[in-house]
């Protein structure tokens, strides 16, 4: 009997964390707590704790008097939506969630039984960074994290979900992860704070604004997914599990019931715009392809010129990267480049088969776009492309021109298939400024100049503003309807299913980052 008593009252120590008043101060700053957190994110009941007695070692500045079992960290396992899940969530009314030794070890010991059992580790971060009073040894816990992410990285998905402080170099472990999610006005992640910025730059700024949800998914992309309140963001990860893969070697679950409204496919006939250069939503087109309401965006607000997501296509997972001709015109640019090279990397590893919607007039032209690298920065679109083995098609729907197409997943950079529509135009550059130059001579010679250039802009325009001439050389499998794209898309990935190949032997390759 006193031994139970002993163990219960163990429990209820761990389980306060920081004790009603802190617990009250997270409350009130519209944050639920560690506990409340996983509570959400996993199925019902599901939640088995590892290591609630855990307690650190430290006897410095005071710390011997305030060991609380758990160490500002809650580590175990569950499951979302029945498949299983490991969970750390940092607590941040113990110590203000700082990271510990011991805390550390809980968080690596986790990672590792992740691996070994092969299924997807949630990070919920919530802390103050590195335990001030321990020293060296909490930085090398760091280290000990980003040492497992990185091994990690590729052979189980690592979400991170940021719903406090995360700020230091406690900033890396979710920036090696795949996805971060952060909440509006309870989230900041910076390497440096307002006040050090201030001292080191004279910039006034506050966290908010130099780290917060919306600062890192609108400038630096360092933010996946925003969510308004824990809550809202505990249900997005669930629906970003829902269609991914437990590790590198499974395939995304199906799920039971799958609808496609027959009417998109007429409605697919009417987006694109008479006009060549007028925009429209590529969204509207992924909506008339996909399952009904399976279309996730992923980096909504980051480089909106260029539009990734996963989506489904009669229940199986697709990874869909389509030019966005409402933003830019669709421009490839750096963040562009970036945004969608990482995403096609995440869906490579975690095999998910490639859907590309190309509508791009080429890369964006400009000192600031040269002089930071856009040269480098394209070439790991490039990369992402020419390196992934899942199954990959690219449907050309209407502009496809010059170094930008030879990027979106063309046939000879390795697609399996490509498609295009009868809209589609596949040449080095729009037809207006081929004209001018190669027919430069005749247009300035000419009586009318201008008469002489819509002329030679119309000669090329037939020639090749459409999908023919491409089509003659097989570099497209195929010109389809657009209300056939469906279909023949779902036939194609089936016939891709069992796509087998090996890229040549290597340590690694040398992507240009
Ligand atoms: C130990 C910490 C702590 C830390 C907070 N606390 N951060 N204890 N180590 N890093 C404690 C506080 O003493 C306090 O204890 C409780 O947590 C809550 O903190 P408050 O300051 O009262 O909360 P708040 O006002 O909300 O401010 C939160 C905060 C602030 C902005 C995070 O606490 C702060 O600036 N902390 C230090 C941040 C920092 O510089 N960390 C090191 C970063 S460098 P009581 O007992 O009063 O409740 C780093 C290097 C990593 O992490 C390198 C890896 C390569």
């Amino acid at each position: 009997m006193e031994k139970t008593k002993q163990l219960i009252e163990k429990r209820l120590l761990s389980t306060l964390g920081g004790g009603e008043n802190r617990i009250k101060k997270q409350h009130d700053q519209g944050k639920l707590t560690a506990r409340e957190r996983i509570t959400l994110l996993l199925d019902d009941s599901s939640f088995h704790e590892l290591g609630a007695l855990v307690e650190h070692r430290a006897t410095t500045f005071g710390l011997e008097n305030q060991r609380i079992p758990g160490d500002g960290v809650i580590t175990g396992f569950g499951t979302i939506f029945g498949r299983p899940i490991y969970v750390f969530s940092q607590d941040f009314t113990v110590l203000g969630g700082s990271l510990s030794e011991t805390h550390a070890a809980k968080i690596c010991r986790l990672m590792d039984m992740a691996m070994k059992n092969g299924a997807p580790i949630i990070g919920l971060n919530d802390s103050g960074g590195a335990r001030i009073q321990e020293g060296v040894v909490s930085l090398s816990g760091y280290a000990d994290i980003f040492f497992r992410n990185t091994r990690a990285s590729g052979v189980i998905p690592q979400i991170s979900v940021i719903m406090g402080p995360c700020a230091g170099g406690a900033v890396y472990s979710p920036s090696l992860t795949d996805f971060v999610f952060m909440v509006e006005e309870t989230s900041y992640m910076f390497v440096t704070g307002p006040n050090v910025v201030k001292t080191v730059t004279h910039e006034e700024v506050s966290s908010e604004d130099l780290g917060g949800a919306k600062t890192h998914a609108e400038k630096s992309g360092v933010n996946h997914f925003t969510a308004s309140n824990d809550v809202e963001c505990l249900k997005k990860v669930r629906e970003l599990i829902s269609y991914i893969p437990q590790n590198a070697y499974e395939t995304a679950p199906v799920p039971s019931v799958i609808e496609f409204t027959s009417a998109k496919t007429n409605y697919i006939k009417e987006i694109l715009p008479e006009n060549v250069n007028m925009p429209y939503d590529c969204r509207k087109i992924i909506d008339c392809i996909v399952d009904d309401l399976s279309f996730k965006e992923v980096h909504i607000d980051f480089a909106k010129n260029i539009v990734v997501g996963f989506g489904r296509l009669e229940g199986k997972s697709l990874g869909i990267v389509a030019n966005q001709p409402a933003s830019l015109a669709g421009v490839l640019d750096i963040d562009a480049s970036r945004k969608a090279a990482r995403f096609v990397r995440f869906c490579d590893s975690f095999n998910i088969p490639l859907l590309v919607i190309e509508d791009v007039p080429g890369f964006l032209p400009g000192t600031d776009q040269e002089w930071n690298g856009i040269i480098t920065h394209g070439a790991k679109l490039l990369y992402a492309f020419a390196e992934a083995t899942v199954p990959r098609i690219t449907v050309i729907t209407r502009k496809a021109y010059g170094g930008a197409y030879c990027v979106m997943n063309s046939k000879t950079l390795g697609a399996d298939l490509n498609f295009a529509w009868p809209t589609a135009e596949i040449a080095v550059m729009g037809a207006k400024g081929a004209a001018e130059i190669i027919f430069k001579k005749e247009i300035s010679s000419a009586e009318n100049p201008s008469e002489k250039w819509l002329e030679k802009e119309a000669e090329y325009a037939e020639l090749f503003a459409n999908p023919y001439r491409a089509a003659e050389r097989g570099i497209i499998d195929e010109v389809i309807l657009p209300e056939e794209t469906r279909n023949k898309l779902i036939a194609s990935f089936k016939m891709l299913e069992k796509k087998a190949e090996n890229l040549p032997h290597k340590k690694h390759g040398n992507i240009p980052l």
